[in-house]
């Protein structure tokens, strides 16, 4: 088995809808197996094939006293109830935070013999499969995010000011109900520097980069700056 290396945000891979795969052969357990000793060896509660750079619809999940496993194709049928949960995911390392999952999911998949099986999972386990689902769809839990206020540094205090600097657009709110606060909009490859801000400066002088350098994001500056 391989520890494979785990993509990071902004990796535009992230983005990317995963196929469905098409034979479960000897390449697909391979990968399954060298998915779950890379899920281990990083202490994830789960992983997803886009992950380690495979745009296939594979997971794994391993929580606490239970075997890890493998699901190949896997789909949530069914999503019951919803609680608040802090989340966080190897390829955003370093940060959590508060998004909605549901209580209880039903979920099928192919293992690694190819055979069918469905499984209702609650709680923790539940909370993974969507999570590492998302992925193969190209949604990561920042997407998911209750505030953007809710993603901390672990460790650090949102108060801090470098919590920010995470790789993703910010828009200034432009209407004036919330006057200090920004709104995030979209994800997009692009690190917003708001730690280099200071009170007086204005968002003009935050600094982006744009992985694609294709467009520049629109920022507009608050109406009371
Ligand atoms: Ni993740």
């Amino acid at each position: 088995m391989a520890i494979l290396p785990i993509r990071v945000f902004p990796d535009p891979i992230l983005r990317r809808k995963a196929r469905p795969i098409k034979r479960v052969d000897d390449s697909v357990r391979t990968l399954a197996d060298d998915m779950i000793a890379t899920m281990q060896n990083a202490r994830g509660v789960g992983l997803a094939g886009p992950q380690v750079g495979e745009l296939k619809r594979i997971i794994t999940i391993q929580v606490p006293e239970q075997d890890a496993f493998a699901m190949i194709n896997p789909e949530v049928r069914n999503r019951e109830g919803s609680r608040q949960v802090m989340e966080g995911c190897l390829s955003v390392p370093g940060y959590s935070g508060l998004v909605t999952r549901s209580v209880k999911i039903d979920a099928r998949a192919l293992d690694v013999n190819g055979g069918k099986f469905k499984l209702s999972a609650e709680e923790l386990v539940a909370q993974a499969i969507e999570h590492e689902v998302d992925h193969l769809n190209g949604i990561m839990f920042l997407d998911h995010l209750i505030a953007h206020e809710e993603l901390h540094k672990v460790g650090v205090s949102p108060d801090e000011p470098h919590w920010h600097d995470v790789g993703y657009t910010v828009y200034a709110q432009h209407a004036p109900t919330l006057p200090q606060d920004f709104q995030m909009v979209e994800v997009l490859n692009t690190v917003a520097r708001l730690s280099q801000l200071n009170a007086e400066s204005s968002m003009s002088e935050t600094s982006y980069d744009l992985s694609d350098g294709a467009h520049e994001p629109a920022v507009h500056t608050h109406s009371d700056d």
